[in-house]
């Protein structure tokens, strides 16, 4: 569709054609374009541009080519540069002059901020619910482990006794704050930029709130220049996505570790591992090595949609078509790595007798500290003689547990009327306060996620 005969004279050259043309990627939105069209061909009727009958004949072709889109039944022409033109030909080439008159009053500017705020919207939507399920996935394999025990690492070096339920949920929270970010973005973008024109607003005065509510929009944008240049809410939408694959990644590396035999901790079901093409006994973590590949994807598509607007002088821009392929990238490879990670949990084999069996009795030093300053004795003083109990048995090639009554009570006179009982599950109990690893504590983060979830039902 040749969209600027009365003003450029020549034919666009071949490689310029290439870089404008965005149909290839933006095709994606020929439902919301639909949408958009419906919406302003009932707006334009009621104005007095269409006759009712004019407006019936728009609403029956775009119920047409939806329907053949939808089938697959679709041949686009090479003069055709994004789906906006696509559409207009489309209506043009069956309803002649009635057909053109649609773009009336409207920019593409305007309706392809319409089409992206509306794919934004269910794309948000659609991820909340894929969080949904992991967040579930994470609570029910919680329950099965809420007193397994295991070594808590800081540094990677033994630190406490935790439960493995009680590490599984920490993911479920952060996951629960990607899902209330994604929810909070929803509520921005809920927002009709339909009727704002190329920058000045729309020429004739259209009733943008019922446009906005035809539309499922809560309310029409405030500003038109601000509705056809900004792209802060696809910004947003990408940041989602990679602070959640951010969270995954961070966690499949944790189990890409404890997958090695030298851990043990985790086995993944055939579906989700692969083999060596030369190596017999390889079975790789592929699964949780893609996620980790797959945030790197998503933080480059963060940083492609915040530098695609830094600079631009306002108001729109051709800059901002490119927006598309960054945030299709962003919510494509957020929806897929989740699923795969949920269903890759789901499956997965944990082993506590080997969880158990990596656990060192030094990780108690600090109920050793913790006991002491119970008998009055102040922690930086505990710690130091804890410390140094710790080091009289590791020179001894001994650990914690391995105490003598009698070195015991040499060392620690505090405890010479009432012993002191040193252990891995005492050491659990002790941290029931709110958010700590005791099973107790841990059933009860379950109880309160699974109860938000239930309310957050998608
Ligand atoms: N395909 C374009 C986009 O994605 C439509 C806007 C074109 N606007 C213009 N003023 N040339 O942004």
């Amino acid at each position: 569709m040749t969209l600027y005969k009365g003003r450029i004279d020549a034919e666009p050259n071949e490689l310029m054609d290439a870089m404008n043309k965005s149909l290839p990627v933006d095709i994606r939105f020929f439902p919301y374009d639909v949408n958009t069209n419906r919406a302003w061909a009932r707006e334009l009727c009621r104005i007095g541009i269409f006759t009712e009958s004019e407006r019936d004949n728009i609403l029956r072709v775009l119920d047409e080519i939806l329907a053949r889109y939808n089938k697959g039944e679709f041949k686009t022409l090479p003069d055709d540069e994004d789906i906006h033109t696509l559409t207009e030909r489309l209506l043009t080439e069956s309803l002649g002059d009635t057909g053109a008159r649609i773009h009336t009053g409207r920019s593409r500017n305007d309706q392809v901020a319409c089409d992206l705020y509306q794919y934004l919207k269910d794309s948000l939507q659609m991820l909340k619910s894929h969080l949904h399920q992991l967040m579930s996935v994470l609570c029910s394999v919680s329950v099965t482990h809420a007193a397994t025990l295991m070594a808590g690492t800081t540094h990677l070096q033994p630190a406490q006794p935790i439960t493995l339920g009680h590490f599984l949920m920490s993911l479920a929270f952060a996951l629960q704050r990607d899902f209330q970010r994604a929810d909070d973005a929803i509520r921005r973008v809920d927002r009709c930029p339909l009727g704002s024109g190329a920058i000045a607003g729309c020429g004739f005065v259209v009733d943008r709130e019922k446009i906005a509510a035809e539309l499922g929009f809560a309310a029409p944008t405030d500003n038109s220049i601000d509705s056809i240049s900004d792209r802060d809410v696809a910004q947003e939408t990408a940041f989602v996505c990679a602070s959640t694959l951010t969270h995954l990644s961070r966690y499949a590396e944790q189990f890409v570790i404890w997958s090695n035999p030298a851990f043990g901790y985790v086995k993944w079901d055939a579906q989700w591992s692969t083999g060596s093409s030369m190596m017999p006994q390889k079975r790789n973590p592929d699964a949780m090595e893609l996620v980790r590949a797959k945030a790197a994807r998503a933080l480059g598509d963060v940083a492609t949609l915040l530098c695609l607007t830094k600079g631009v002088p306002l108001s729109y821009a051709k800059d901002l078509q490119e927006d598309k392929e960054a945030v299709f990238d962003s919510i494509d490879t957020a929806m897929l790595t989740i699923q795969v990670f949920s269903k890759a949990m789901e499956s997965a084999t944990f082993n506590p007798a080997q969880m158990k069996k990596v656990l060192t009795s030094d990780m108690l030093a600090t109920d050793l500290a913790d006991a002491l300053v119970e008998k009055g004795i102040p922690f930086r003083k505990a710690h130091e003689r804890a410390a140094k109990f710790v080091t009289f048995l590791e020179d001894a090639k001994r650990d914690l547990l391995s105490a003598t009554p009698a070195e015991m009570d040499t060392h620690f006179p505090e405890f010479r009327d009432a012993p002191l009982a040193l252990g891995y599950e005492a050491s659990l109990e002790r941290r029931r306060a709110t958010g700590g690893t005791a099973p107790v504590s841990v059933r009860a983060q379950i109880a309160k996620l699974s109860d938000w979830l239930k309310k957050n039902q998608i």
